[in-house]
């Protein structure tokens, strides 16, 4: 199935497993919720994007978004493989450094950087820093002259292209706080050019998140050709990669397809570098969280809800965007399902649902829930709402699992409370 880590399978006690670890085995020993990665997932979508892009464009380089999943563990996989991380916060930046990634192989966005994170960028001599307005542009060019150190430097637009996904996910139209206006970019060139520390290396552009047509990204790759050519550049960057398939029925375009695509219209213009930044495609399915049902709640005729013990804090998505998840009993996974059911998570607001509407099996207090692809941007945008401290991740292959964040305690809660 689309929307299962590649090595999902049900084993003899009808349990899900991934990675070979029996995911029942693996809820025992850590708790619940659980965010489970299967590593040979994450390693294959770093392999497919490296391959497809040397087939369709040889002179690529690929950097997982890191803020799909900011944390050590998966930035030392990621690295492995021979990915670029694309950072978008002084924090995201201090856990690469940390984490032993290569400076030159970090590229620095953020559309509103502060003076100390493009300090870091220029001091550290990150590969790239992503420019997304004149205001940082001068910034840059202080921060460059304070330090006596050049900084390589993409140039961000607002491609003012419509994609079709959720509206706070979209980056690429006119009304976006992202990038700089097409009627702006010779004048933001040239003021680029006129810094006696900044090199214009080319164009950067990135049309939103979780995008299924491939139309949008053709006339995306077109613009910055037209661009890389009008201003004699190097290196194209096209931003996050597709969609991916949260529920079984969704049809994204698969890495290939996207390499392909892109490759035809970039290959053979320029000779400029492409460089692109997928996140979601990378991690999103290589993950699951585990939960568990605390109480079954039947309100006639209306609705059945399952009540688990996490919820919209360790997965913002659905709150935030009616994102849609599927999900399996991960303890009886292969029963019959025969009943619609709502999941609704642990924290105090209505709309803490992280799945509507679904059939699963004969559903009782104690039984394991997975909530399949939840790998991006799921950790990454949790927080501690209640004050529930953020669930653990481990890290499954081969039979074995690794613990790579560790659950926070009620301790790392009130670390930054002053008692008065
Ligand atoms: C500038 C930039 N690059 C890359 C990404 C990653 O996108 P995705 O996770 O959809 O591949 C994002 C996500 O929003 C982004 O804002």
């Amino acid at each position: 199935m689309r929307n299962l880590p590649d090595t999902a399978k049900i084993n003899k006690q009808n349990h899900l497993e991934i990675g070979g670890v029996d995911l029942v085995d693996l809820a025992k020993e850590y708790g619940t919720p659980l965010f489970v990665m299967d590593e040979a997932t994450i390693r294959s979508r770093c392999r497919k994007y490296i391959d497809s892009f040397r087939k369709y464009y040889p002179n690529s380089d690929i950097a997982f978004a890191c803020k799909a999943l900011c944390a050590a563990g998966v930035i030392k996989i990621v690295t492995d493989e021979g990915l670029c991380l694309d950072v978008s916060s002084g924090g995201e930046a201090y856990t690469a450094l940390k984490s032993g990634v290569d400076p030159k192989k970090i590229y620095f966005h953020g559309n509103n950087k502060s003076i100390d994170e493009l300090k870091m960028a220029v001091e550290a001599g990150f590969g790239r820093i992503m420019v997304d307005t004149s205001q940082e542009i001068k910034n840059l060019d202080a921060v460059t002259r304070e330090l006596g150190r050049r900084a390589e430097v993409m140039l961000r637009i607002n491609p003012g292209i419509e994609a079709h996904t959720h509206e706070y996910i979209k980056t690429g139209l006119i009304d976006s706080k992202f990038g700089v206006p097409r009627n702006e970019i010779d004048e933001a060139v040239r003021f680029i050019r006129a810094q006696k520390l900044i090199s214009l290396v080319g164009f950067h552009a990135h049309i939103g998140s979780q995008i299924f047509d491939t139309k949008p990204f053709v006339d995306e790759a077109k613009l910055l050709l037209e661009l890389t050519k009008r201003y004699g550049t190097k290196e194209i960057n096209l931003g996050g990669g597709p969609g991916i398939a949260y529920l079984s029925s969704d049809e994204p375009p698969d890495i290939e397809t996207y390499a392909k695509i892109v490759g035809d219209v970039l290959r053979d213009k320029t000779g400029a570098k492409l460089a692109l930044e997928p996140g979601r495609s990378i991690v999103g399915t290589a993950g699951v969280t585990l939960y568990t049902v605390g109480a079954v709640k039947d309100v006639p005729d209306v609705r059945k809800y399952v009540l688990v013990d996490g919820g919209m804090a360790d997965n913002p998505r659905p709150i935030l965007y009616k994102a849609v998840y599927d999900a399996k009993v991960a303890n009886k996974v292969n029963d019959k399902p025969v009943e619609k059911v709502t999941i609704g998570g642990r924290f105090c607001e209505s709309g803490d649902i992280l799945v509507r509407d679904i059939k699963l099996p004969e559903i009782e207090a104690g039984d394991l829930l997975a909530v399949l692809c939840t790998g991006a941007y799921s950790y990454s945008m949790s927080s501690n709402y209640n004050r529930v401290p953020r669930p653990a991740m481990v890290l499954v292959n081969n039979g074995a699992a690794t613990l790579i964040l560790k659950r926070e305690t009620y301790d790392d809660l009130i670390r930054n409370d002053i008692i008065l």
